[in-house]
């Protein structure tokens, strides 16, 4: 009947379009305690490519972090409250899993150097083990973030230095309410 193969048809239209959209869910994944602007570099080179790209925060319940994954989440999510192509999450567990939560095959990672590159392989070559519809995306950011990480900008805010330009403003802002930093007035 012609209303059985209309059926079918908006079926197959639908799952074609559910099968592509999944191919363009990225996924950038990290601790982001706290996120710096290589971090921020690798999002606005993602959202280039991939039409939505979903910032995953690891809460490991193990791992007593600078920032609760909470507070993680509110502060990203204030960063790109404008920008309607990223979405900021939480999540526990394999990453593979949340991947398929949020509907996405893609995984984001930013490499800095190549003392970056044996771990990322291996995390790479494990979450295609894990799922093989994983697909990990290397992104570089720009060269002068290369020095950058989280832990050294924890040390840094840590011991009352200056922040600014190693994270976006609002990060700073957190970081100096954190740490009990006022602005010094000349
Ligand atoms: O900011 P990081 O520490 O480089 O992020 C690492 C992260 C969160 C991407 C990684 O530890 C991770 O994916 N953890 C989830 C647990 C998991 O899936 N492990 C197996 C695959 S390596």
């Amino acid at each position: 009947m012609l209303s059985n193969r209309l059926v079918g048809l908006a079926e197959d239209c639908y799952n074609l379009a559910v099968a592509v959209s999944h191919l363009r869910v990225a996924v950038f994944a990290g601790s982001f305690d706290p996120l710096h602007m290589g971090h921020a570099d690798i999002v606005d080179r993602a959202i280039q490519i991939f039409p939505k790209v979903v910032v995953g925060i690891l809460n490991n319940p193990e791992k007593q972090g600078l920032f609760t994954p909470e507070q993680r989440v509110e502060m990203l999510r204030e960063l790109y409250a404008d920008n309607p192509a990223v979405e900021v999450r939480a999540f526990t567990g394999l990453l593979v899993n949340f991947l398929k939560e949020v509907k996405a095959t893609i995984i984001i990672r930013g490499m800095r150097a190549v003392s970056d590159f044996e771990y990322e392989f291996q995390m790479a070559l494990m979450n295609r083990h894990l799922w093989p519809q994983a697909e990990t995306v290397f992104l570089t950011p720009k060269g002068r973030y290369t020095y950058l990480s989280s832990r050294l900008v924890r040390e840094v805010a840590a011991l009352g230095g200056d922040v600014t330009g190693l994270v976006p403003d609002p990060i700073r802002a957190r970081l100096e309410e954190h740490f009990g930093i006022h602005a010094a007035v000349d």
